[in-house]
């Protein structure tokens, strides 16, 4: 089923990060008409309306849909109590108990529309909005996911017979400028918060090279380094890699734990990315592989990435034989790992179809004891 997805806020993101990892297939997404409060960084490529799709799913989308056949709303309050705008606001000024989100079909009026699942979240009386925002952000996700879940499992037909009932709406313009002050430090709060949460991973630096997890920032730079003809060349799957299909690869990242990929930055800016892979644990061996960006190719820095890692590899996390694979014509990068002390232990025949005849793939390694003499 193809999903087009209303709105960019940071819930948005956050809630697509979760679906496309669990194969949902998102096909775009149109952003806010105005700049959200708390702005998300969409894993998705930004699309027209009229692009083909089977259901829309709004989660926070600012505007009315017009059209809205097969349009499902995440709305952020407990509806029909809390229809409209601003229910953070406005819960914590009620002194409300409890808020949540609903998932529904959308009506020709504002939030109203059969009701296919809600959900809770507790209010205490010391909340403030960005509490409830939190919670909000740690919910939204799986309740989404779950509310698709049953709608597939019930379909669109019996969707409409679920129950409905007029909103009491709360509206916005009713909040003051300092409140919108407050709204603009829960943003600054938030990013920072899940920020911090998602910060792990290695970090190694040696004063002119930072190493460190690839993110959502370095996208574009990394698929353009991956599809310029001079590095898709040596790679084994070389097809060139859409915008979407790299949104979706970075999405499913955090579910493959035998995989890490790192940025290798320089002054501030993406210079190559080194990737960590057959990681096996009971024999402390592991496989390395790197790809240089293009302008900053000849100037040291694969040697120095692999220094810092080798470093890491060997004496932090006691591995004991790092490998890799190289196509056999790419001498640049032989020439490299002859450098770095890798030795050749073997060939794969005939392991890389290329420019329409066959090529061997060379096996190197390098071992702690040899590493150590170094
Ligand atoms: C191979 C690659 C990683 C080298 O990165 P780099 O940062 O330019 O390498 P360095 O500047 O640290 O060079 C280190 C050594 O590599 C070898 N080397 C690098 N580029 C070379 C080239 N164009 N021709 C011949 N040797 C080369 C040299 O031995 C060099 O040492 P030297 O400068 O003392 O002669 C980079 O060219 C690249 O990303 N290539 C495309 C993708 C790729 O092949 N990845 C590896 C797949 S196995």
């Amino acid at each position: 089923m193809k999903i087009l997805v209303y709105g960019s806020t940071f819930l948005t993101a956050r809630t697509c990060q979760l679906l496309l990892t669990e194969g949902y297939n998102l096909v775009g997404y149109i952003p806010n008409t105005r700049p959200p409060a708390v702005p998300g960084k969409m894993p998705l490529p930004e699309v027209s309306p009229d692009t083909k799709h089977d259901l829309k799913l709004s989660i926070q989308y600012n505007q009315k849909i017009i059209e809205i056949k097969n349009a499902f709303n995440v709305h952020t309050g407990l509806l029909p109590e809390w229809g409209g705008s601003d229910i953070l606001y406005h819960t914590i000024k009620k002194k409300a108990k409890e808020q949540g989100l609903t998932f529904h079909k959308m009506g020709s009026d504002y939030d109203f529309g059969p009701i296919i699942c809600r959900t809770s979240y507790p209010v205490f009386p010391d909340d403030k909005i960005e509490d409830l925002y939190e919670r909000l952000a740690l919910l939204c996700p799986l309740f989404t996911l779950g509310s698709l879940k049953i709608l597939n499992k019930i379909g669109f037909k019996k969707a409409d017979l679920c129950f409905k009932k007029k909103p009491t709406l709360y509206l916005r313009g009713k909040i003051d400028l300092n409140e919108l002050e407050l709204y603009r430090k829960t943003k600054d709060i938030l990013l920072k918060k899940f920020k911090e949460k998602t910060k792990r991973g290695i970090r190694l630096a040696d004063g002119s090279i930072l190493i460190r997890p690839v993110n959502q920032d370095d996208l574009e730079s990394l698929r353009q380094l991956r599809n310029h003809p001079e590095t898709r060349r040596f790679l084994t799957y070389n097809k060139v890699i859409s915008k979407k299909q790299q949104h979706a690869w970075f999405a499913r990242l955090p579910q493959n734990t035998s995989c890490q990929y790192l940025t290798i930055e320089k002054e501030d800016q993406f210079a190559g990315v080194i990737r960590l892979d057959e990681q096996d644990q009971a024999n402390r061996s592991i496989r390395i592989g790197a790809d240089i960006a293009l302008k900053h190719r000849r100037q040291g820095i694969a040697t120095r990435a692999y220094q810092l890692m080798l470093d890491y590899l060997f004496i932090k996390k006691r591995i004991n034989r790092v490998w890799l694979l190289v196509a056999d014509f790419n001498q640049p990068a032989i020439n490299l790992y002859k450098k770095l002390g890798f030795k050749r232990e073997g060939i794969q025949y005939q392991s890389l179809w290329r420019d329409k005849k066959w090529h061997h793939y060379l096996m190197m390694s390098i071992l702690r004891k040899d590493y150590a003499k170094e």
